[in-house]
């Protein structure tokens, strides 16, 4: 029978006889994808691999420290990269979602580069490209910041003249944890919620600035830990926050305020191309609106958003 070990010795073996003593570069971007090919090339061809891990400035709260540090526990050679400043010089003064998207996404492939660069005599560009990013690839909403999809749109700069390698590129995610489960992967980066590469930059509804990062990113942060500590987590496919660009009026002791509304949302899915919205508990909700209002400055009120997809999309943007 076919099973996640014999996956990864037959992709081991693969592996080793196609890239020899060749270097790899591979974009990790903390989700379970690119995190299980790394782990799989690591496999194969261990230091040969050089892991780069951006930090955009649009990651959830903590994400890069974190993520960066079960990185080097797990032994991948990898570099984080602090490009916070340039992505959000890029995104300023834009507010349609598509030239935001391209932003985020050029200066990805160019901070990814110089980074690539450094790297004496690489041969080859892993990516953790799964079979529905295949059919994804020519039904997404807009150009994606992941390399792969730039790669499928021809997107690469033309002098980064690397051989691609794929190998997730037959798995479905349910397999892609089965088989990170079977490399003794730990269940947080498993388990995770998918993430959009964009991040936090298409759920900053209009202009993104810091402060609205910083804003969003608490208030992410107490949904999120919310849902794992009512256990509603695993059984939610994604999960997350949108500032919305819309002030309203509230009351705070004697005072009245005029500030941000935010949107959570959070749905139920097989593959993310359709979606139910998740039927959370009042109490919960009810609980994390009032954690997010007492905690969160800038914000006085919280929406759920009880849409489906279609018609809706799971981001807003
Ligand atoms: P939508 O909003 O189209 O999202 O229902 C479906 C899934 O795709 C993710 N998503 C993206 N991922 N770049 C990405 O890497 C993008 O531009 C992008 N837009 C949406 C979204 O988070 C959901 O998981």
């Amino acid at each position: 029978t076919y099973t996640a070990e014999s996956f990864v010795e037959s992709s081991v073996a693969e592996l080793k006889a196609q890239l020899g003593d060749d270097k790899v570069v591979l974009g990790l971007s903390g989700g379970v994808d690119s995190s299980v090919a790394a782990m799989l090339i690591h496999k194969a061809i261990g230091k040969n691999l050089y892991c780069i891990f951006v930090d955009n400035g649009l990651l959830r709260k903590d994400e890069f420290e974190d993520v960066l540090e079960s990185y080097k526990g797990l032994g991948l050679n990898v570099t984080g990269v602090n490009a916070k400043q340039r992505f959000y010089d890029a995104l300023k003064g834009l507010s349609d979602p598509e030239l935001k998207r391209k932003a985020i996404g050029k200066t990805f492939i160019e901070v990814f580069d110089d980074e690539a660069h450094k790297i004496q005599d690489v041969k080859w560009l892993a990516q953790g490209t799964i079979y529905p990013d295949i059919i994804e690839s020519v039904s997404v909403k807009g150009p994606s910041v992941t390399i792969k999809s730039h790669h499928n749109v021809g997107g690469l700069p033309d002098y980064m003249k690397l051989k691609i390698v794929e190998p997730l590129k037959l798995l479905f995610k349910d397999g892609v944890r089965i088989v990170g489960a079977s490399l003794d992967m730990p269940q947080n980066i498993l388990s995770r919620h998918p993430f959009p590469g964009p991040g936090l930059g298409i759920r900053i509804l209009g202009d993104v600035t810091p402060e609205k990062v910083s804003i969003l990113q608490e208030v992410d942060a107490i949904f999120i830990n919310g849902l794992k500590e009512h256990g509603l987590y695993d059984d939610t496919w994604q999960a997350g926050a949108m500032l919305l660009p819309v002030q309203s009026v509230g009351v705070m002791g004697d005072e009245r305020t005029y500030e941000s509304v935010v949107a959570l949302r959070a749905v139920t899915s097989v593959d993310g191309m359709t979606a139910d919205w998740a039927h959370l508990p009042y109490e919960f909700l009810g609980e994390i609106s009032n954690r997010i209002i007492n905690k969160v400055k800038g914000v006085n009120r919280v929406v759920y958003d009880i849409s489906s997809k279609p018609p809706a999309t799971i981001e807003w943007e």
